[in-house]
């Protein structure tokens, strides 16, 4: 069954079309992936997915209601949580603080401060933290919840993110890239968690990704667009045979050489 399914979605900039007339679904449970060369529209149609972007047309339905003019909050609490291609965490809290800020229930007064609180807003703040813990435990970071983000190295800080993305436990998980700036063994390690995210937490994982060994290991299906329009989908070996994608791909290469 499709938890999400994408018609005819079009966003344009001016003159530029991002994404072209595009149809796909994602299926409940599955772990699909979205790619493409460079300024192929990836992002545009994640951001028109969780609302930063209003489609110029097109639908997109999850659990057969429509997203389209929902502003990002909203899709939020129905259980969608992206991460960016950029890390974007607070850089001077906590881990912690971190990842209790993607408790979608928190409230900001929580974040940081140590204002009088009723015992109803303790106990709220008691299970968010709990909820977090569990979150940077299973993310294998608890250790370092009470470090600042911004002394963290890279890797851990996309760790950071992935905790604070689970922590809400959404139905929907976007990753942008996760792999991006990941060393051999940490996209190792991705790829385990990506499954594990299906498998043990029931969530459907679609995501962007550039590093064409890792889509190909953790995606049962992909789609691939270029110049927003979609060239080719299916599952990783009907997609890496597909003359449109080779192509695509090739094409840019030449460009990057001639460069
Ligand atoms: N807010 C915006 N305003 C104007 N143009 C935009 C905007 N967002 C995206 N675009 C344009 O839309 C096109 C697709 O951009 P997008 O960021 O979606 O590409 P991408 O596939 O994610 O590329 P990359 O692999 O480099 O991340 C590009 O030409 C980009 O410049
Ligand atoms: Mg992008």
């Amino acid at each position: 069954m499709a938890l999400m399914e994408v018609k005819d979605l079009t966003m344009l900039f001016g003159g530029i079309t991002a994404v072209n007339h595009l149809d796909f679904e994602v299926a409940e449970g599955s772990i699909t992936a979205l790619i493409g060369p460079n300024g192929a529209g990836k992002t545009a149609t994640f951001n028109c997915l969780t609302g930063f972007y209003v489609p110029t047309s097109g639908e997109i339905l999850f659990e057969g209601e429509s997203l389209v003019n929902v502003p990002p909050h909203k899709i939020t609490d129905r259980g969608i949580i992206r991460t960016f291609q950029n890390v974007r965490l607070f850089n001077n809290l906590t881990v912690m603080d971190n990842v209790m800020s993607g408790c979608h229930s928190i409230s900001k007064k929580f974040v940081g401060s140590a204002l009088l609180r009723t015992p109803s807003e303790r106990r709220e703040e008691a299970e968010i933290k709990r909820i977090a813990e569990e979150a940077l435990d299973y993310i294998g970071i608890l250790d370092l919840k009470d470090e600042i983000a911004k002394n963290l190295p890279y890797g851990t800080q996309r760790r950071v993110e992935w905790a604070r993305a689970i922590a809400s436990k959404p139905k929907l998980l976007l990753l942008d890239e996760p792999a991006a700036g990941l060393n051999r063994q940490e996209k190792g390690e991705l790829v385990e968690l990506i499954n594990r995210f299906r498998d043990e937490l029931g969530m459907t994982v679609f995501l962007i990704e550039h590093d064409m060994g890792m889509v190909m290991k953790v995606a049962e299906k992909i789609i691939v667009i270029n110049f927003g329009t979609k060239i080719s989908e299916g599952t990783p070996k009907e997609v890496q045979d597909d003359p449109l994608v080779v192509e695509a791909y090739l094409g840019k290469e030449e460009e990057e050489e001639a460069v």
